[in-house]
């Protein structure tokens, strides 16, 4: 598959602690703010289709604003039904801003 990177925030959109929500392409991204590390996810909820990048991010946690479901932001992970990894996006930053891979999507 192709990298296919794009730019979807500048660094100072999303400090430190903090989340957003960015469309590219046809996606809906949720991007993070881990101390400095920049981590993006699907940003649709795999529970009933919340917006995870408008959740609120404690540590690399984040909570889903509809209904309360935590992701790990760095892997996907669901925090408590650890078979469940929500999807990401390779992430990094060039010129104070950030890129995401959308792949072939
Ligand atoms: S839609 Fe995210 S927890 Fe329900």
């Amino acid at each position: 598959m192709m990298p296919n990177w794009v730019v979807i925030a500048k660094v100072d959109d999303c400090p430190p602690g903090s989340s957003l929500e960015r469309v590219a392409g046809d996606r809906i991204v949720a991007l993070f703010n881990v101390d400095g590390e920049f981590h993006a996810l699907d940003g649709v909820c795999p529970h009933q289709g919340g917006p995870l990048g408008k959740g609120s991010l404690v540590g690399c946690i984040v909570t889903c604003p509809w209904h309360g479901w935590q992701f790990d932001v760095r892997s996907g992970k669901h925090q408590t039904s650890q078979s469940l990894v929500h999807p990401g996006f390779a992430v990094k930053v060039e010129d104070g801003t950030v890129l995401i891979d959308l792949g072939d999507n």
